[in-house]
């Protein structure tokens, strides 16, 4: 342990964070030990840490100094901001903004950044071909992380920027699961036409991240997307029927309609969707799905995933 290389874990309670943590705790003649930082050391999520061996300390990503203490002889930090839990781009822009400086002043020789793409680069804020929000965002929760990347690299930051996807966990816990329609048939709403979603299981997020560490200098300053699965609405229902054994439709609704229903952050989901339909090869092409595999082996497919997860998810 005490040759072991230190990694500071943003976000080790929760899904991306947490499977970096639990790759790098169950290798341990790995070459690395978690430093799991979390709000609340008391937690169940941090004392369930705790029990497989990583060092939980107190962190918050609003103040500056307690992250710097965090940071402080680690070699590496995995850098992760939950836009969900406050909706606000400014304060994600803010709490990455103060990552990049405490992994500049603590020396840190390796960041991850958990980033997604500016799409305002795509789809300035005079194109109107989709609605611009909160006054200078597309795509909210995307725009901010990709600003926040040139705050690594404006302070040098030895870092990797990593394009994440589409979570399929979304299906279980953010309420994008099947629905019934008044027929009593399921189905799930996107509004992607006929395009491929690039998607990933949470878990294998921060799995990816462990190869990425172990990899090194090699991804400093590299752009790196991940995926575990390229798949169109169409290809997610015939897997997710086969898998529960009853049809599922997919309805390809059309982004304006996905923005107009009316659940918090709708509008920024239609823009994602819609960005991500729009701009689908490039897109793809981001998160190349053999790199994923290189980078974690045990990469889950979509039909793998549901094997493991389809009791999860709620059928309504
Ligand atoms: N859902 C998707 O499909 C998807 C896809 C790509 C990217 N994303 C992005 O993923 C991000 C969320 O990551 P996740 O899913 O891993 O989160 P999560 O499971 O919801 O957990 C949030 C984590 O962030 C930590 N955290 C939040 N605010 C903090 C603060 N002020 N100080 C310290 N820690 C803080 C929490 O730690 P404590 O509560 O223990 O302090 C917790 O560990 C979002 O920004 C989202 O845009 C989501």
């Amino acid at each position: 342990m005490a040759s072991k290389k230190t990694i500071a874990v943003v976000g080790a309670t929760g899904a991306q964070g947490g499977g970096l943590a639990r790759a790098v705790l169950t290798d341990p003649d790995g070459p690395f030990h978690v430093r799991a930082l979390t709000r609340n050391p008391v937690s169940d999520k941090a004392a369930e840490l705790a029990g497989l061996g990583a060092e939980v300390v107190e962190a918050d990503l609003d103040d500056p100094g307690s992250l710097r203490r965090a940071f402080e002889g680690a070699y590496g930090a995995y850098c992760v901001t939950n836009f969900w839990e406050h909706f606000s781009p400014e304060k994600e822009l803010a709490q990455a903004t103060h990552m990049a400086e405490a992994a500049k002043d603590t020396g840190l020789e390796h960041v991850i950044w958990s980033t997604l793409e500016d799409t305002r680069r795509w789809v300035p804020l005079g194109d109107d071909r989709m609605p611009t929000l909160m006054e200078k965002y597309k795509v909210p929760h995307f725009d901010a992380k990709g600003e926040a990347d040139r705050a690594f690299t404006d302070r040098g930051a030895p870092t990797t920027f990593l394009l994440t996807s589409f979570y399929w966990d979304n299906l279980i816990h953010f309420g994008m699961g099947p629905r019934r329609d008044p027929d009593g048939v399921l189905a799930i709403t996107m509004p992607m036409g006929d395009k491929k979603l690039p998607g990933i299981a949470a878990e294998d997020i921060g799995k990816c991240a462990y190869g990425i560490f172990r990899r090194g200098r090699d991804y400093t300053g590299k752009t790196v997307g991940i995926a575990g699965g390229h798949l169109s609405g169409a290809e997610m229902a015939a897997a997710l029927s086969a898998a529960l054994g009853e049809r599922v439709r997919y309805d390809a609704v059309p982004a304006e309609v996905y923005r107009g229903l009316g659940f918090p952050g709708a509008d920024d989901l239609g823009n994602m969707f819609q960005f991500k339909r729009d701009f689908n090869a490039y897109y793809c092409g981001a998160r190349d799905l053999d790199e994923s595999r290189a980078l974690n082996p045990s990469l889950q497919t979509f039909e793998e995933w549901l094997a493991r997860n389809k009791e999860r998810i709620p059928l309504e």
